[in-house]
């Protein structure tokens, strides 16, 4: 059976027993959400700036974005000061059914609310929105078609119009064999919650390339239990492709956006006030638990921050004012 790429994903991640309707993804990878309660505690700031920006309403909305196990939205309601935990809404968007234990709080759906008028974040969602794949050929681009059983791979028709609209505005691609993910999906998606967003900021974090700067054979990948395994649709394993945060941007401003700031999660935590700062030797001495402290929190914090792992993850923002 040969199914495009788009079509065999979906089937796979969110299918019948598909992976993520069955599986803890925290099992399979470590994201910037289960790396530490560091990453909460700086969206908690957005979320301040976010709510002062409101004007501190009587409702305040956190929208967890392909939430996984719910744990950012837990931790940030958690860490929340009590006049805003108060207002809270906080909302965790999965297709996977609410996992057990996630606090009563916490509303738990497949799809986000009508409106949101606070913080939507969405840490390794758009990754995980399946995408077709097309090749380029003398003929100009095909689509890549899969056999979901094996992962082998042939070429089948030429894009959508669409598609190759798409491509053509994001993903040109130049030499026969090149190959490029076909982000509209993404775009389609990311543009759902800016139009729901009344007023406040969206935030998208994930592997991300740029105009001029995509990878020339694509970024299609497999993961499991905490590897990378060849990228075969049969529901074994995480499919994911890096995004075209650019292009997702553009669809945040047709669908309403007012601006759109497209950054590294380095620069961006940085902003936040987070430095990896290990602190002075001398500190061991005079106080062992609290250098012990300030020592995790810094290496905690360098994990976050490093350009060639977490840090180097882009970050689109998007207001809606
Ligand atoms: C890589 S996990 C990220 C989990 C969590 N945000 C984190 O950073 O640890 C991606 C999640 O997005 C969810 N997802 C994918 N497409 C979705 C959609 N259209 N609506 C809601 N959730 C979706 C998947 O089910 C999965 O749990």
């Amino acid at each position: 059976m040969w199914l495009s790429w788009r079509v065999a994903t979906e089937r796979a991640l969110y299918g019948e027993n598909g992976f993520y309707l069955r599986e803890s993804p925290s099992r399979h990878f470590r994201t910037s959400v289960g790396a530490s309660a560091v990453f909460a505690e700086a969206v908690l700031r957005e979320l301040l700036a976010v709510d002062d920006a409101l004007g501190r309403p009587p409702e305040v909305d956190l929208v967890d974005l392909g939430a996984g196990e719910g744990t950012l939205a837990a931790r940030v309601a958690a860490l929340a000061p009590a006049d805003l935990r108060a207002r809270l809404r906080p909302t965790a968007v999965d297709l996977a059914p609410r996992p057990p234990g996630l606090p009563g709080e916490i509303v738990w759906s497949p799809v986000p609310p009508d409106r949101i008028r606070g913080l939507a974040i969405a840490n390794e969602w758009l990754d995980n929105v399946p995408v077709d794949v097309a090749e380029q050929t003398p003929d100009g681009p095909r689509l890549v078609l899969v056999d979901p059983a094996t992962g082998e791979e042939r070429l089948g028709d030429r894009p959508a119009a669409a598609d190759l609209a798409w491509l053509d505005r994001w993903w040109p691609m130049r030499a026969a064999g090149e190959r490029a993910e076909i982000g509209a999906p993404r775009d389609d998606a990311w543009a759902r919650v800016v139009a729901r967003l009344a007023q406040g900021r969206a935030i998208a974090v994930d592997y991300a390339h740029a105009s001029g700067g995509r990878p020339p054979y694509g970024t299609l990948a497999g993961y499991r239990d905490g590897a990378a395994v060849p990228p075969v649709p049969d529901g074994s394993c995480d499919i994911t492709a890096h995004v075209a945060l650019d292009a997702c941007a553009a669809a945040g401003e047709r669908a309403g956006a007012t601006t759109a700031a497209l950054t590294t999660q380095r620069e961006a935590l940085r902003a936040l006030g987070l430095t990896g700062t290990r602190p002075p030797a001398d500190r061991a001495r005079t106080d062992p638990h609290g250098y012990l402290r300030a020592l995790v929190r810094a290496s905690e914090e360098a994990e976050l921050l490093d350009p060639g792992g977490l840090g180097g993850f882009g970050w689109l923002v998007q207001e809606r004012r």
